[in-house]
């Protein structure tokens, strides 16, 4: 039976769809480099022209907001050392980098990498329970610092337990300040409605590996107005903010993987959250000790879903996450913990911490995720499996919990 895996993994890595292996291995076909001014380049810098057009449609931008990386970590860095640079450049004063606690690495390790090597001043925005930005905490922020703050990032939706941001809260109260925004979407794209015209965002970060496209590309979408220091010099491209050879051939991927996502998005995102919810039921209803951590689902925080549609997150009484992932691994189910390792000791998720959840309970994390291949199938495998792998990992968990307390 476990020679079928069953992929619960897709805020990881989503599988290439068809379609896109097809569009991709087609343009790599192709030779010629989008700077070269000879026919090939020139048929090169039209395929990669007609992808940005494409991804500015898709995402409500324009062509020219739209710099190609080589995905979500390199436009989040970009974003927050690029903009912090620019700031600091227009005014000494502006030093400080507001980050909500429960961002993402590829967010909050360069910010505190600035702190302590750039003389930027690391502001962390807190959450609540369900790790959603507290708001008049973040409005308190501003007004207290807003003109010195070089710039405040906020992620669309979260990569472990799945919480929707306040987005237009968090701009109002920091363009009242004139302080820019950028918001990590990565995990957003393809399931909720991210229009970046609309948002008034300053600048929003995407990757095409989440959303059925190749891992290796994404973009940095930013205003034009929007000063960014560039982290990488050479040739120039990409308004002169991001040299290296454009990827043509993942520039072409990455749209066309995009168009599937946003064309199918309410359908995908309707189907997920039903199996979502059958998932959650599922766990609470069969497995003792299961704590849903994020957002009830179902449960609209205004006018929409707090929640995105294809998240389950829990923590597991007595267990060790890295357990349970092993356990489930060995009956052909792939899940995450959600939190980084640090030479070889787990260490509790910090989004986890930022809510409030006790540090050994944070151990006992697991993430489910879903996306447009997941089947209810899958589901109903991992709800046989898991109520005898958590009751193996407890007994593991119980005994190995006091040797790792007493190595933190
Ligand atoms: C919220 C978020 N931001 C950034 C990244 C990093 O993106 P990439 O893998 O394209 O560098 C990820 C992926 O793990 C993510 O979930």
């Amino acid at each position: 039976v476990t020679d079928e895996v069953v992929y619960l993994d897709h805020a990881a890595t989503s599988p290439v769809r068809p379609e896109v292996v097809e569009a991709y291995a087609e343009a790599l076909g192709h030779t010629g480099n989008a700077s070269s001014l000879h026919a090939a380049g020139r048929a090169a810098r039209r395929v990669v022209e007609e992808a940005r057009e494409q991804v500015a449609e898709l995402l409500g931008a324009r062509p020219s907001e739209v710099v190609l990386t080589s995905g979500g970590t390199e436009a989040d860095n970009l974003a927050v050392k690029g903009i912090f640079w620019a700031r600091r450049a227009q005014d000494p004063e502006h030093r400080r980098i507001a980050v909500s606690s429960v961002e993402h690495h590829a967010v909050l390790d360069p910010a505190f990498w600035m702190a302590e090597h750039a003389g930027a001043e690391m502001s962390l925005l807190g959450v609540d329970g369900d790790g959603r930005l507290d708001v008049a905490a973040a409005r308190e922020e501003l007004d207290a610092h807003g003109s010195r703050t070089a710039l405040v990032s906020v992620m669309w939706a979260n990569n472990e337990v799945g919480t929707v941001q306040p987005l237009d809260d968090v701009v109002a109260a920091a363009h009242r300040h004139w302080v820019p925004v950028h918001s990590d979407a990565v995990q957003a794209v393809g399931v909720l409605d991210v229009d970046f015209g609309a948002s008034r965002l300053d600048a929003m970060t995407v990757t095409a590996h989440k959303l059925g496209g190749p891992v290796g590309v994404g973009a940095l979408l930013a205003r034009r107005e929007l000063g960014i220091v560039p982290l990488t010099h050479g040739g120039g491209q990409e308004r002169g903010i991001r040299s290296g050879t454009v990827d043509a051939a993942g520039a072409h991927a990455f749209a066309v993987a995009l168009g599937l996502a946003v064309q199918e998005r309410e359908e995908t995102a309707a189907r997920l959250a039903v199996l979502r919810d059958t998932l959650v039921a599922g766990v609470l209803a069969r497995v003792p000790g299961a704590h849903l951590r994020g957002p009830v689902p179902g449960i609209p925080e205004s006018a929409r879903e707090a929640r995105l549609p294809g998240n389950a997150h829990f923590t597991f009484e007595g267990c060790e996450g890295d357990s349970l992932l092993f356990l489930l691994d060995s009956a052909g189910v792939c899940a995450s913990t959600g939190s980084a390792c640090q030479a070889g000791v787990p260490q509790p998720s910090h989004v986890l911490v930022a809510m409030g959840v006790d540090e050994v309970d944070a151990r006992g994390a697991l993430r489910f995720s879903l996306g447009p291949t997941s089947q209810e199938a899958d589901v109903a495998r991992l709800l046989q499996v898991l109520p005898g792998i958590v009751s193996r990992a407890r007994d593991a968990g119980l005994s190995s919990t006091p040797a790792r307390r007493a190595a933190g």
